[in-house]
């Protein structure tokens, strides 16, 4: 990997050097993995489920004993559009030998009756799978799955983004994919995603195919006291300062959300050599007034009452009673009636959660922005 141009990386994982200890986390991964048991990670929005994956990922090449395959399902929407994400995978990890594609590769691309062509436009290798008859998806995956069967090596195999497929098309979803993985006894499944209520649902509520299928590791924020050597080790290294006080006034900021924490220090490393106190001020308002565009869309996607509710939450941040009498009037919120059938639909849409009774919004960045209305 090249070195990126700051150290404090805001697109997933850049390799060990700028990546923040999770040590805890990777050793839980690793027992689950080596005792053959699948894996739900879930947690809040950005606090780095993927780039973790990603730094297991690599580590577990490293060893040597496995092969990882990392899939993501943000953009399926349905079972056919994540066999082909599946297939790209596969296609990424196998289908590039030196001497032409791989007679075993080609095969199984036969079996799912998709082709490879060469794109018009850069000319590399793209993966594009045509018409199918209705309902061979089950047996195409079957064919994904009998081809890492015959890997020598053991398969751990990604689902980024999982919670995608309570939202396709097809209502058998969930039960196609649980049969799937329990086809393939050998291979390791980590089913990651960022919807933690609904991940839980998933893998925890008797009446869903994938109930305790698998183990649930939540992924918790990243400690102050590692994150502050990091930071200050990074600076170090460009002789450069940020003080302990300083760091902790941008995790609490941050909310401790790891996001947000690498862009501002993405934006104080590319400002100063010695940080002073009013330049995180200043840092912070900018990227506020950066997403304004974005921020000032929700008062249009939301009701009125949501918005209202919404704004509240964020200035009273931590709330612990949102229908408490206090809180409806300071804020003049009107009726408990309109105010709790906002939340839930809020609730609903992840845009407000509930972490360990405290009601948030939860873009950390949206809660900082509505504190300031
Ligand atoms: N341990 C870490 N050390 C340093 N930076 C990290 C670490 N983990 C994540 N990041 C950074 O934090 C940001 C969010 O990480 P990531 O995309 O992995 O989160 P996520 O939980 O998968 O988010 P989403 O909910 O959007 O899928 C990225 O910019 C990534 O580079
Ligand atoms: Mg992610």
């Amino acid at each position: 990997m090249k070195t990126p141009d700051n150290p404090f990386v805001l697109h997933t994982y850049h390799g060990k050097k700028y990546f923040c200890d999770r040590e805890h986390d990777i050793e839980k991964l690793q027992e689950h993995i080596q005792n053959g048991r699948n894996v739900v990670l879930y947690a809040w929005r950005r606090l780095g489920k993927t780039a973790l994956i990603q730094r297991f990922f690599d580590l577990l090449e490293e060893e040597g004993e496995h092969e990882t395959i990392f899939v993501d399902f943000l953009a399926c929407h349905s079972i056919d559009e994540a066999v082909q994400a599946i297939a790209s995978s596969l296609y990424d990890r196998y289908g590039k030998l030196e001497t032409g594609f791989s007679a075993s590769f080609q095969k199984l691309l036969a079996s799912i009756g998709a082709t490879l062509s060469f794109s018009p436009l850069t000319g590399a290798p793209e993966l594009s799978v045509g018409v199918r008859p209705p309902d061979s998806e089950p047996k195409s995956l079957t064919a994904l799955g009998e081809f890492l069967r015959e890997r020598k090596k053991k398969i751990v195999l990604c689902m980024d983004e999982f919670q995608q497929i309570a939202h396709f098309e097809e209502a058998k979803a969930e039960a196609v994919f649980r049969f799937w993985t329990q086809q393939f006894p050998d291979i390791r499944f980590i089913f990651s995603g960022s919807h933690r209520t609904m991940m839980v649902e998933m893998f925890a509520s008797a009446s869903r195919p994938f109930y305790q299928s698998a183990q649930l590791l939540s992924l918790k924020p990243i400690p102050l006291d590692r994150y502050t050597d990091f930071i200050q080790g990074h600076f170090a290294e460009a002789g450069k300062s940020i003080s302990k006080e300083q760091i902790e006034r941008v995790y609490t900021w941050a909310r401790s959300q790891t996001y947000t924490i690498q862009l501002v220090c993405n934006y104080l490393y590319s400002r100063s050599t010695v940080v002073e106190d009013a330049e995180i001020e200043q840092v912070l308002v900018e990227i506020l007034e950066q997403q304004q565009a974005v921020f000032a869309n929700f008062s249009k996607i939301l009701t009125h009452t949501q918005w209202r509710v919404l704004k509240a939450i964020a200035k009273a941040e931590p709330l612990h009673n949102p229908l408490s009498k206090d809180f409806l009037q300071k804020y003049r919120l009107g009726a408990a009636s309109s105010v709790s059938t906002a939340l839930k639909a809020l609730q609903k849409s992840e845009m407000v959660v509930v972490d360990e009774g405290a009601y948030l919004v939860h873009e950390v960045l949206l809660a900082r922005w509505m504190a300031r209305l």
